[in-house]
C-alpha cells in the first residue's frame, strides 16, 4: 500500500481542494480525506511519504500530442514521448495521427496502443485520422478505429478543407460516440504564412496568416455541429474570432468542446525573434489582445481544456530560416510548470480550475478513466512542488527534441512524482531518474 501523507489534495471531480491523505493500493486509490488511518486494512505495510508542502493532482490528460511513431521516429517515438510525459506530470495522452504513414487504418491504431502499453509510463491512446492518409476527401472507416482503440478522430496538422466532407465526417462518427477535433484552418486563407498577420508580421517582414483562416472554419465547424448533432472539439483555439463561434455553439446546446495551448496564453506575436524558428507554430502565437481574450476563456469555463499540442522537430529542421523551418513546439516536459510559473503564481488562473482544465475536463469529454483521486479511480496522481526551480534546458529533457520557445527560462512549479496505476514511473529527485 502507498499512503502519501499531508499533501495539499485537489481533485476538482470530488469538489475536493485542502490536506489530506491518501491511500492507494493494487494500482487504484483506496481513501482519501483527512484522517484516513482509522479506515485503512489492519496489519498491512505500507510505503509512506510525507507530501507536507507539496501538492497532489491528478495525473494529467493531454489531449494533444504529437509522438511521430511511426516514420518518424528521429524527432520522438512512443516510448521518448511516454518518458517526457510522465516528467511533466502527464499520466494519460492522445495522440495524433499525422505520422508516416497516417494513423488511417485499424493495425495502425492497435500498433501504436499496443506499443503505448508496451512502453508502459503514460496510458497512450491513439486519435486516427478523420480522412484517408488525411487527404482531405475520403473518409476512414470510424467504427473500425475505434474498434482498434481509437478515442476520437482527427486530421491535425491541417484543416478538412472540404464542408460536405466535414459534415460527413460528424454525422458519422455520432455512431462511434467519439468527437471530431478539428484543426481549424482554412488554406488558402492561410496562404503561405509563417506567424500571425499583424503589426509583429509586418515590421518582420513575414507573411502573416490572419486570424480569419482559424476563424472562418472553427465557425463553420460550429455550425456543422449544430446542422449534425455531431461530436466536435476544436483543437488549439488562438482567435476571438473562433471564441465568438464557440460562444455562440455552446449557447445553442451543441456538442461543442475546445482547448487551448500554453504557448497561446503566455506567448504572443510580438514575441516572435526572427531567429528563432522554436516560437513558430500553427496556429501562430497570438495578438496580446488574443492571448487575453484567450486567458479570460480558459478561466471561465468558454475554453473547456488545456492540452500542450506538444509537436517535437529535429533540430536540424528547426536550424532552418523563420519561413523554412516547421510549424512545432515541445510541450509535455513544460507545459504544466510554464502554466505554473507565467499563470498560477501570478494569480491570473487557480490551481483547481489548471487542474479541472488539464485533467478532469479532458478524461470526461474523450471518456478516459483519469482525471480523478476518487476512491475506486486508477492512481495516476502527481506529487507537484510549487517552488522546484529549473532552467529549461535541452540537456535534462527526455524528449528526443527540445525545440520549445522557453529554452533558457527558469520555471517554478514542478511535479517531482509521478505514478501510473499507483506505480512510480518518474521521480525527480531520483539518480539516475526514474
Ligand atoms: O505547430 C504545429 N505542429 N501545428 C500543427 O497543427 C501540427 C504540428 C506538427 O505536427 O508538427
Ligand atoms: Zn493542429
Amino acid at each position: 500500500m502507498l499512503w502519501l501523507k499531508n499533501a495539499r489534495v485537489i481533485d476538482p471531480a470530488q469538489g475536493v481542494a485542502g490536506i489530506m491523505d491518501l491511500a492507494a493500493r493494487d494500482g487504484r486509490v483506496l481513501s482519501v480525506g483527512r484522517d484516513i488511518a482509522a479506515g485503512l486494512p489492519d496489519g498491512e505495510t505500507a510505503e509512506v511519504i510525507d507530501c507536507a508542502g507539496k501538492y497532489l493532482f491528478p495525473g494529467l490528460v493531454d489531449v494533444h500530442v504529437h509522438l511521430r511513431e511511426p516514420g518518424q521516429e528521429e524527432k520522438e517515438d512512443i516510448t521518448s514521448g511516454s518518458r517526457a510525459a510522465v516528467r511533466g506530470g502527464v499520466t494519460s495522452l492522445l495522440c495524433m495521427a499525422n505520422t508516416e504513414p497516417v494513423i488511417d487504418n485499424q493495425a495502425l491504431t492497435a500498433l501504436v496502443a499496443d506499443r503505448g502499453r508496451r512502453a508502459a509510463l503514460a496510458r497512450i491512446y491513439p486519435l486516427a485520422a478523420v480522412t484517408k492518409g488525411m487527404a482531405g476527401a475520403e473518409l476512414t472507416e470510424m467504427a473500425e478505429l475505434k474498434a482498434s482503440g481509437a478515442k476520437g478522430f482527427s486530421d491535425d496538422g491541417r484543416g478538412v478543407q472540404n464542408g460536405e466532407i466535414m459534415r460527413l465526417a460528424l454525422e458519422y462518427a455520432k455512431l462511434t460516440g467519439c468527437p471530431i477535433v478539428s484543426h481549424c484552418e482554412d488554406a488558402a486563407l492561410a496562404g503561405g504564412g509563417v506567424m500571425r498577420r499583424g503589426r509583429a508580421s509586418a515590421a518582420r517582414g513575414l507573411i502573416g496568416i490572419p486570424g480569419a483562416a482559424e476563424s472562418v472554419m472553427a465557425a463553420r465547424d460550429v455550425l456543422l455541429a449544430g446542422e449534425t448533432g455531431g461530436r466536435l472539439h476544436l483543437a488549439h483555439v488562438s482567435t476571438q474570432g473562433t471564441l465568438a463561434a464557440l460562444r455562440a455553439g455552446k449557447a445553442a446546446g451543441w456538442d461543442i468542446t475546445a482547448e487551448v495551448n500554453p504557448h497561446h496564453l503566455i506567448l504572443t506575436d510580438e514575441d516572435v525573434p526572427l531567429t528563432n524558428s522554436n516560437f513558430k507554430v500553427n496556429p501562430p502565437l497570438p495578438t496580446a489582445e488574443d492571448r487575453d481574450a484567450l486567458l479570460a476563456a480558459l478561466a471561465d469555463g468558454l475554453i473547456d481544456m488545456l492540452a500542450s499540442d506538444h509537436a517535437p522537430h529535429t533540430w536540424e529542421e528547426k536550424a532552418r530560416p523563420f519561413a523554412e523551418a516547421p510549424f512545432g513546439m515541445t510541450a509535455l516536459e513544460t507545459a504544466l510548470a510554464a502554466v505554473w510559473t507565467y499563470l498560477v503564481r501570478p494569480g491570473k488562473l487557480t490551481a483547481a480550475r489548471l487542474i479541472d482544465a488539464y485533467s478532469r475536463r479532458p478524461a470526461e469529454r474523450f471518456g478516459l478513466e483519469a482525471g480523478t483521486l476518487k476512491p475506486g479511480a486508477p492512481a495516476d496522481m502527481i506529487l507537484f512542488d510549487p517552488d522546484w526551480e529549473e532552467t529549461v534546458s535541452a540537456d535534462n529533457m527526455a524528449s528526443k527534441s527540445a525545440n520549445t520557445p522557453f529554452l533558457g527560462r527558469r520555471l517554478r512549479g514542478y511535479p517531482i512524482k509521478t505514478w501510473v496505476g499507483g506505480r512510480l514511473v518518474f521521480d525527480r529527485l531520483a539518480q539516475p531518474p526514474v
